[in-house]
């Protein structure tokens, strides 16, 4: 099977996958509206290219929170890797560092964080926590992450329970018992792993913004805020002093009915006017994509589901793939859009870039 696109991916992981590990990868909340939204409101924004400009040279990258990546793609953070490929997070970081990108690993990772670092040295990683109601499991996660040379912390902030995803339901999901979530071992007592291999109840849902001054005093990475939607929410993010944003809504699993990722840029980009990063994930499965989210503001994007579908397809060979796909796919619409360099990706920041010349119009 000649593998072109990353649908190509998809459509492999659907038909090789164990059905009930391809429908938690799958899965949407609910109606699965959101989750599909992301991908259909790409479909409705358009370029403006234009012609003859000599895109003979063109430059795929680009910095985040100061360090280079080789093209604006990055890794999101999403559980269980071990469902797709049997080395796991440890293939993920290896693909990640070998494509010269950012891999943001899990709190949910089938493997642990010292498994992750070591599987590739000096890779880009950052953490992504998710604080249980358990303090001192989250604070140990943060420091044991900082010693392991991760280079950011990502508190994900749009998963207070567990949005209700109908095939898991059907499914009885559960980790295998051979799959532990490794970074928790040993975190919690008792036998009960019915919420996605945790106990039920173990994410504390009374986490609100001063929890990231707690944060704060417990590390000295930059904080990475994921799963912010709206200015208002922006807005609080700079003002609590994190270092960047991921506008996303969790690949639709939590809120259906939240708005698509690329819709809700736009107004993040503007209340944030510069003063941070921002980034996005959702619905990401073409470089087109890639340069729309660009051209509208994130400093660069992230993928859930087709990383998964790259290690499900061969591992770290698959997930390289992958991101090689995206990578090309994403320096031609540069040269066919005639975008040459990704120095401001801000519609704010007219002076750098001729963004006016990204002319999207939606
Ligand atoms: C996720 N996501 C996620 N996010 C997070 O902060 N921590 C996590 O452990 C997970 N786990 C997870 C598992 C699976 C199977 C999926 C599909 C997603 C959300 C993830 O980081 C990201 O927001 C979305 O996956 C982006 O959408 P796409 O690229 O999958 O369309």
């Amino acid at each position: 099977m000649a593998m072109v696109c990353l649908l190509d991916f998809e459509a492999y992981a659907e038909k090789y996958l164990p059905k009930i590990a391809w429908d938690f990868f799958a899965a949407g909340a609910d109606e699965c509206s959101t989750r599909d939204e992301n991908i259909l409101a790409y479909k409705r924004i358009r370029f403006r290219p234009r012609m003859l400009r000599d895109v003979s040279m063109l430059d795929t990258r680009t910095k985040i929170l100061g360090t280079e990546i080789s093209f604006p793609v990055g890794i999101a953070p999403t559980g269980f890797h071990q469902l797709a490929w049997p080395d796991g997070e440890k293939s993920t970081a290896r693909a990640a560092k070998a494509m010269g990108t950012c891999y943001i690993a899990s709190t949910y990772s089938t493997c642990s964080l010292e498994e992750i670092a070591a599987a590739a040295p000096g890779g880009f990683r950052w953490f992504q926590l998710y604080i249980h109601r358990n303090r001192a499991v989250s604070r140990q996660l943060v420091q044991q992450a900082e010693a392991l040379g991760f280079q950011g912390l990502v508190l994900t902030a749009d998963l207070p329970y567990t949005g209700k995803r109908r095939n898991d339901v059907r499914n009885g999901f559960r980790l295998p018992p051979h799959m532990k979530l490794k970074n928790l071992e040993g975190a919690f007592e008792g036998d009960d792993r019915s919420e996605y291999g945790l106990p039920p109840n173990s994410l504390d849902p009374s986490v609100t913004w001063d929890d990231i001054y707690w944060l704060r005093s417990l590390t000295h990475l930059p904080i990475v805020i994921k799963g912010i939607l709206t200015k208002e929410d922006a807005e609080l993010a700079v003002r609590h002093g994190v270092q960047g944003i991921i506008v996303s809504n969790h690949g639709g699993r939590q809120l259906d009915g939240a708005p698509a990722t690329i819709d809700a840029l736009v107004e993040v980009v503007e209340a944030v006017r510069d003063r941070v990063e921002v980034y996005l994930d959702g619905g990401i499965r073409k470089g087109s994509d890639v340069l729309k989210a660009l051209a509208l503001g994130a400093k660069c994007v992230f993928i859930g589901r087709p990383a998964l579908w790259g290690l499900a397809y061969k591992g770290e060979e698959g997930l390289q793939d992958v991101l090689r796909i995206l990578r090309d796919e994403f320096r031609l619409s540069m040269a066919l859009a005639a975008l040459l360099v990704l120095e401001a990706q801000c519609l704010t920041s007219k002076e750098k870039v001729p963004l006016s010349e990204r002319d999207l119009s939606s």
